[in-house]
């Protein structure tokens, strides 16, 4: 993986960028993690599933050449999972090879770094070099969590008692994602650049199955693009993420499609769809046109 990191001194410098490591951003993507590196803040992204807010962060690290740091948020994620915690099997270990040992001695020993096994949070802080920290799904944290991740966003630093304080050598470049399950705290919003993404319009989805399909016709992607885009307009209840179009695509090379047609679409639908009643529907749609 090498990088070559040229000067991206504008929101368009950065959109080309980005197109070399394959990731087609739109004006606001690329103003706002434009702007987040400028600012030195935090991207929260937020959208619908499968509209690319992890694939930017991934393809941000591709673009400077950094490596990606990623805390997968779920419910139940606590500080020993996201910022550190003592490696107790090792230090038991040590206590009983060093059982003639002063306790003080060893307890000096055990609680210090060889013992201590850093977590996403806590690796992002004291990388050497810069990382992008993707926190992602953070939405399903319970809102506690989220006001320890937020003060180590804030401060970047973390106080282990035993060790003291570690502050950030490099300070990592931030970028959180939501599917929108509950409200995210305002301490938490304030602090970061919003960014909302949204099903790409027919040229950029287009362009985005070209790139991820290299295989695909223009013109097929053309009309992959413009028939996604009408049954997103449908009333369903899971529109057709971008994730899913780059599957229809691969599905209609596999089948040597070339064109097309209600046939051909309304048997493939469910690639696309993924409940019964939203198949159902769009194929009534579909044929009545
Ligand atoms: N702008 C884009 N440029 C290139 N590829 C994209 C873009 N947007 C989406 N993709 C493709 O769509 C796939 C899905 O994107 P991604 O996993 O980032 O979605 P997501 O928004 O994080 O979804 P979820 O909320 O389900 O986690 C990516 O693997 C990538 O191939
Ligand atoms: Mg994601």
């Amino acid at each position: 993986m090498t990088a070559t990191v040229p000067t991206i001194d504008s929101p368009a410098a950065l959109a080309d960028s980005l197109r070399k490591v394959d990731y087609l951003a739109d004006d606001r993507i690329a103003q706002v993690a434009f702007l987040a590196d400028r600012l030195g803040k935090p991207i929260l992204v937020e959208g619908p599933a499968g509209v690319g807010k992890t694939e930017l962060a991934k393809s941000l690290a591709r673009m400077w050449g950094r490596r990606l740091i990623r805390l997968q948020c779920y419910e139940g994620l606590d500080e020993s999972k996201a910022l550190y915690e003592w490696n107790y099997k090792k230090q038991l270990l040590r206590i009983q090879a060093d059982h003639d040992k002063e306790w003080d001695e060893l307890e000096d020993d055990i609680f210090s770094d060889e013992f201590l096994l850093a977590r996403p949070l806590l690796e992002a802080i004291r990388s050497e070099t810069p990382v992008v920290l993707l926190i992602d799904e953070i939405d399903r944290v319970e809102i506690e969590t989220e006001a320890l991740l937020l003060e180590v966003l804030s401060d970047f630093q973390v106080s282990i008692p035993e060790l003291g304080t570690i502050s950030a050598s490099t300070r990592p470049f931030v970028v959180l994602t939501s599917n929108n399950t509950r409200e995210l705290s305002e301490a938490l919003k304030r602090r970061c650049l919003f960014l909302h993404i949204s099903y790409p319009d027919p040229e950029r989805e287009q362009q985005i199955l070209l790139t991820r399909v290299p295989e695909l016709p223009e013109n097929l992607a053309r009309q992959i693009a413009r028939i996604v885009r009408s049954i997103r307009q449908m009333d369903l209840k899971k529109a057709p993420s971008v994730s899913e179009s780059i599957d229809w695509a691969r599905t209609l090379i596999a089948l040597a499609v070339e064109h097309l047609d209600t046939e051909v679409v309304t048997d493939t639908l469910h690639v696309l769809l993924k409940y019964q009643s939203d198949i159902e529907k769009a194929t009534a749609e579909l044929t009545r046109r």
